[in-house]
């Protein structure tokens, strides 16, 4: 058993070495992990192996169990990082020594994509919602079905305020605001279709793809037998607007808590069209909109009869649009204050004030 156990982890090891793609991951946690993988393989030859030994063997393929299931998911945030840089890389680098005026004004990249975006959403008879950046503990976890202690919360590091208030680590927060503000609505037969928006914010450490404060559009759809169906038609339609141009999603199973199912929505690759280029690190595919169906205790919780309504939910990177669409590899260029980065993506400036023209 103890050489068994040896060769397979050596497997294990060569094979995550050649792993270059976060996609390829799945299919390697269910050869080793799955119902009828290695490691299951090794538990039913514990039958047949003397009682005294039992113990020892089994202590030693649950030591390997855990080393799989560790390695893969560092291995995962690994790739992703990877991958996230890799997109961002790719993209046509604007440049940071353009000349500018700093006496006329100019819109943020972050609100330009905002305000393209929210144009989009509302010919599709959208809302747009405002909601604040200090919340609670119940709108930002509790409402979503992530109580206290629940794992998914150690991806969301926040700030509290001292009066036990926190700034909101998603747009998602506003969910729970929004469902209540529309269910009458929904019971006079009015669908509810709303994007909100926001800055947000969470305890991370700062990098080029990283930062404390960024921004998200999170947007809901709640009506009478709204089916994923409906969620892949709107994700394709919104996506091939924001892109203008005719965009192929495929979705992949995704864990949020608040959604049930949840995705991961990809777009095939602008650049080569799905072929495998270096900005899709050859897979054809970008991760671009996690997504899904919302939870029944998220419309219970909103004040929303799931027997009666369905809706889906998605939630879009919007500084992560931003730097698609600009070719800005560093994240920190938009909290950078820096005039001359962060004046030259307008396309609709504004002259400053006169009298704030020293400011
Ligand atoms: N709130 C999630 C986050 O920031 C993103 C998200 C995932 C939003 C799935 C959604 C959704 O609406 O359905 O990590």
């Amino acid at each position: 058993m103890n050489e068994k156990a040896e060769s397979l982890q050596k497997l294990f090891k060569e094979k995550m070495d050649e792993i270059k793609l976060t996609s390829e991951l799945e299919g390697l946690r269910v050869e080793f992990l799955g119902k009828k993988g290695h490691i299951a393989d090794l538990m039913s030859e514990l039958r047949s192996i003397p009682n005294d030994q039992k113990k020892e063997a089994g202590q030693r393929i649950n030591t390997i169990k855990q080393f799989i299931e560790t390695s893969i998911q560092q291995k995962l945030e690994e790739l992703k990082k990877l991958e996230e840089q890799r997109l961002i890389d790719s993209a046509e680098v604007y440049d940071e020594t353009f000349p500018c005026d700093t006496n006329t004004g100019s819109y943020s990249p972050i609100t330009l994509v905002q305000r393209e975006v929210e144009d989009i959403f509302l010919n599709m008879g959208f809302s747009i919602e405002d909601y604040s950046e200090v919340t609670d503990d119940y709108n930002c976890f509790e409402a979503l079905n992530i109580p206290k202690h629940h794992p998914a919360r150690d991806m969301q590091d926040t700030y509290y305020l001292s009066n036990g208030q926190l700034l909101k680590t998603h747009t998602s927060a506003a969910q729970n605001t929004i469902l209540r503000k529309y269910a009458a609505d929904l019971e006079k037969g009015l669908p509810l279709r709303a994007v909100f928006p926001s800055r947000c914010f969470r305890n991370e450490k700062i990098d080029a793809c990283h930062e404390n404060t960024f921004f998200q559009m999170e947007g809901m759809m709640v009506d009478k037998d709204i089916s994923i169906s409906n969620l892949i038609y709107f994700m394709k339609t919104m996506l091939s607007e924001v892109f203008q141009k005719d965009v192929t999603v495929r979705l992949r199973p995704g864990f949020f808590p608040f959604v049930e199912p949840g995705f991961e929505l990809d777009i095939q690759c602008l650049i080569c069209g799905g072929e495998g280029c270096a900005s899709c690190k050859d897979s054809g595919w970008l991760e671009l909109c996690p997504c899904g169906m919302i939870h029944p205790n998220v419309l219970t919780a909103g004040g929303v009869d799931p027997e009666k309504y369905s809706g889906f939910a998605f939630g879009l990177g919007l500084t992560r649009l931003a730097m698609m669409k600009y070719g800005i590899k560093d994240i920190r260029v938009f909290n950078s204050c820096n005039l001359k980065s962060l004046s030259q993506f307008t396309n609709s400036s504004f002259t400053v004030p006169e009298e704030k023209k020293e400011d």
